[in-house]
């Protein structure tokens, strides 16, 4: 199922979860849960409470957190609009498309933040500073109409 639409058609994710008395177990399958093609996953993880991780865009990665342990919070932001969402359960991905502003924060100790990324690392994608980001999302608005 797929949750009301937060800033540049990010949106969260519904992962499966199956629970029994063992414990939980959540799969993510490339056709079915990612709106992408699979190329890296990486995680972030012993992050001290009052560090933010993550804080750039991407022109055109597109990627999915899911906080497989503990909790943090997300800011998204297309330049336009801001909202923060918590993530806290491991069967909820968050889906930020390429030109997405976004930042990690509020870290919980047991932290666990994993990335499922459409592309191989390229620096060269990173847009670092908010202000060219602002930027150049007002000139994508502006071309496409
Ligand atoms: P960094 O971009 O600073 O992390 P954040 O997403 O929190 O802003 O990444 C930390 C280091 O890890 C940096 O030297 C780049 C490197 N790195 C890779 O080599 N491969 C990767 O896939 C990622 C995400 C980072």
């Amino acid at each position: 199922m797929t949750e009301p639409l937060l800033p540049n058609g990010a949106r969260l994710l519904d992962l499966p979860k199956f629970t029994d008395e063992r414990g939980s177990l959540t799969y993510v399958e490339q056709q079915n849960h990612l709106p992408f093609e699979l190329r890296r996953a990486y995680y972030i993880y012993d992050v001290p409470g009052d560090e933010v991780r993550g804080e750039h865009a991407h022109i055109d990665l597109e990627q999915v957190l899911v906080a497989a342990s503990g909790r943090f919070d997300v800011v998204v932001d297309d330049g336009e609009d801001r909202r923060t969402v918590t993530l806290d359960a491991p069967d909820e991905g968050l889906y930020l498309p390429g030109m997405t502003w976004r930042a990690m924060t509020n870290f919980s100790e047991d932290a666990v933040c994993l990335v499922f990324a459409s592309e191989y690392y390229d620096e060269d994608d990173y847009v670092h500073e908010y202000d060219e980001f602002a930027e150049r999302a007002a000139n994508t608005r502006v071309n496409e109409g």
